[in-house]
């Protein structure tokens, strides 16, 4: 890199960061305008830069060793730097919504396991927001900010997600959990019990969002609230749902059965985290689970197996797969004070039954973008 040239460009040097995150509870529900309970972790994205006099980007991945410089006025989606699109996609939303902005470079570099379903790119599309937004003085409320980089990756890198990913980056707070109503896009921090532990286990087996399955989950997950006369799965109780089974596809019917009862343990699961319950908040992590094996199909053995491994543990309260699946990680409840035994007990029990490896981090819960 000619860090000595990128150096000189620079006005001043500003730096930003913003936390990967785990999905607690509430899978797949943020696209049902449903309730979702999300953590912000210690890991995330850190990006550093400033602004540049020539009018151009130029984004700069130190893990990767790689630079993308493109003309602040004129540019398109990256075909072969996928990694710099997040950035660019934050770039180009907020120039439509009257951002103003000039040339900047930007260093970004992370701690998030890549496909691991902790949401690396809502950490690099809020931390950009969060350095431009520093740089050039924008005047802009926390949620419009998620937002607005939601709309980026729906719109710029071409994932439907929902707004979970970006809301828990900007909403972390230390020690605590986020409760995203995605109909009425409100936040709430909850304490989280205190002696006990998040354990992330990566079963090395990326998980990427980019893929159809993502879209084609959501697909069938309107055309059976359409079928429903419902708004949004979210209008639909389970009882309702076991009412309206003969409208429904049979794969209609699991898809939404997941998303429903989703829902449905994130209200109670609210209700245990008040209440201290983390027996209580651990089971509904296993249900969670045990519905997205069978019901939506977002499992896959190799996480299967990491939930079945904890599952033997009495020191583990509850234990999920946790964002979009199809690969990627569990979250796994544990007492704080066996966590570290478990941990390696995951990765010893894994290579043992599957003959891979797996990455275990013990995660604090911190605070969002700063
Ligand atoms: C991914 C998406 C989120 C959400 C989860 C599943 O992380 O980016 O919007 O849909 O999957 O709950």
């Amino acid at each position: 890199m000619r860090g000595g040239t990128l150096r000189n460009l620079l006005v001043q040097s500003i730096i930003a960061h913003a936390p990967g995150r785990v999905e607690l509870l509430g899978n797949h529900t943020d696209y049902n305008e449903g309730l979702v309970l999300s953590a912000a972790i210690d890991r995330g994205v850190t990006v550093h830069g400033g602004p540049r006099t020539d009018g151009r980007i130029s984004l700069t991945s130190l893990a990767l060793e790689k630079r993308v410089t493109v003309p602040i006025q004129d540019f398109d989606k990256q075909k072969d730097e996928d990694w710099a699109n997040y950035a660019l996609g934050v770039v180009r939303t907020f120039a439509n919504h009257g951002f103003q902005m000039s040339g900047f470079a930007m260093e970004i570099v992370s701690d998030l396991p890549i496909g691991a379903g902790l949401s690396s790119s809502a950490a690099i599309e809020v931390a950009t927001a969060t350095f431009l937004r520093k740089i050039f003085h924008w005047d802009i409320e926390p949620l419009r900010l998620a937002k607005l980089c939601r709309q980026a990756e729906n719109e710029f890198v071409g994932v439907n997600c929902g707004l979970l990913d970006q809301v828990s980056s900007v909403f972390g707070k230390k020690n605590s959990a986020i409760y995203l109503d995605c109909r009425q896009e409100t936040v709430e921090t909850i304490p989280f019990p205190g002696e006990v532990a998040l354990l992330i286990t990566h079963s090395g087996i990326k998980h990427a969002l980019v893929g159809g399955e993502y879209n084609e989950r959501r697909e069938r997950c309107f055309s059976a609230a359409k079928k429903m006369g419902a708004r949004a799965l979210r209008d639909v109780t389970s009882g309702e749902l076991e009412g309206s089974r003969d409208k429904l596809t049979n794969l209609e019917y699991r898809r939404a059965a997941h998303v429903v009862g989703e829902i449905e343990r994130v209200s109670q699961g609210i209700e245990f985290l008040r209440t201290g319950n983390s027996r209580g908040f651990g089971e509904l992590m296993y249900a969670s689970h045990e519905s997205s094996r069978t019901n939506f199909e977002n499992s896959i053995p190799e996480l299967d197996m990491l939930v079945h491994i904890a599952h033997d543990e009495d020191a583990v309260f509850g234990s999920r797969l946790t964002g979009g699946g199809f690969g990627g990680a569990t979250v796994s409840l544990i007492e704080a004070s066996q966590a570290q035994r478990i941990a390696e007990k995951m990765e010893k029990e894994y290579k043992k039954q599957t003959g891979n490896e797996c990455r275990t981090y013990l995660c604090e819960i911190d605070d969002g973008a700063r």
